[in-house]
């Protein structure tokens, strides 16, 4: 027998998709994500095993493609607004939202892969960034500030707590290592379609902001460029790059927020994320 939740949680449930269009999900479609986000950690890792200098990134796209298909799943992002693969790929100063195709993985190369499969209606979202053989100081550097940044979103998120708790955490720990945060995409509700209310930005004020209740499904996935936050899209209408041409890098999980917290639904490199941050943040 299916436990309805009690009635004063139906009632909050009606009020945010009422007033700000925000589902709250039910134990059967968080179960239903879950099970999205398992063939997510598949698909990335994957990729994972293809980032090797000499490999185009087309390649590496119908492999996810394959992958996806053999378990009868299929890709959010295929066709979404005339989107024309089936995962981002992005590298270097490509912010997010690179196309895969005929670019050749080198080394040193920064590189986003972004996967979205729908397993039996329900939407997962994750994203994560390898580098390519041997790559720069400042390269590993921004990976591991971006990482950093992600696991502190995730940790900001528990009943009560507010979007804008989520967006300062990020925010204030990126500028203190002299990183931006890049405003022009943001993170998002997922679930039942790709993208869902609430947005989700990676800067923020705290105690500003949608409160967060147990059921709300969201992605975090801070974009984070060593030098500026502006962005530009290229003339291919996707590929979102760094107008200063200064490296960017992301991470990106799908939540749901618990009773006493977080629970990752796209749960790669647990032992990271399942570990508190070390200190509070402070701004320079
Ligand atoms: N997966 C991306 C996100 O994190 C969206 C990609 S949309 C696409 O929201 F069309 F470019 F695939
Ligand atoms: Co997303
Ligand atoms: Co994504």
């Amino acid at each position: 027998m299916k436990q309805s939740p009690p009635p004063q949680t139906q009632q909050q449930a009606r009020q945010y998709y009422r007033r700000h269009g925000v589902r709250i999900k039910s134990p059967e479609e968080i179960e239903g994500v879950r099970k999205a986000g398992e063939l997510v950690l598949e698909l990335l890792a994957l990729a994972e095993s293809m980032m090797q200098p000499g490999r185009m990134t087309g390649e590496v796209d119908q492999a996810i493609a394959d992958y996806t298909a053999s378990k009868g799943a299929i890709s959010a992002c295929l066709n979404y607004r005339g989107y024309p693969k089936h995962s981002c790929i992005s590298i270097n100063e490509v912010v997010c939202h690179g196309i895969p195709g005929d670019r050749i993985l080198q080394d040193g190369d920064l590189v986003n892969v972004d996967v979205t499969p729908i397993v039996d209606g329900y939407y997962a979202d994750a994203s994560k960034t390898f580098l390519i053989g041997r790559a720069s100081e400042e390269a590993v550097r921004l990976v591991e500030i971006t990482r950093e940044c992600l696991r502190r979103g995730m940790w900001a998120v528990k009943p009560g707590a507010t979007l804008g708790d989520i967006g300062w955490a990020i925010q204030s720990y990126a500028e203190a290592q002299h990183c931006s945060v890049v405003r022009d995409f943001v993170g998002h509700g997922t679930g039942i379609e790709f993208h869902e209310p609430p947005q989700v930005t990676h800067f923020g004020r705290r105690h500003s902001g949608l409160k967060l209740i147990p059921g709300i499904v969201f992605t975090i996935e801070p974009m984070i460029n060593l030098g500026r936050a502006d962005t530009k899209i290229l003339d291919d209408g996707w590929t979102a790059v760094t107008r200063d041409g200064s490296l960017s890098a992301q991470f990106e999980h799908t939540v749901v927020v618990t009773e006493d917290g977080f629970e990752s639904l796209t749960p790669y490199e647990p032992e990271f994320y399942l570990s508190r941050p070390v200190s509070e943040p402070t701004l320079a």
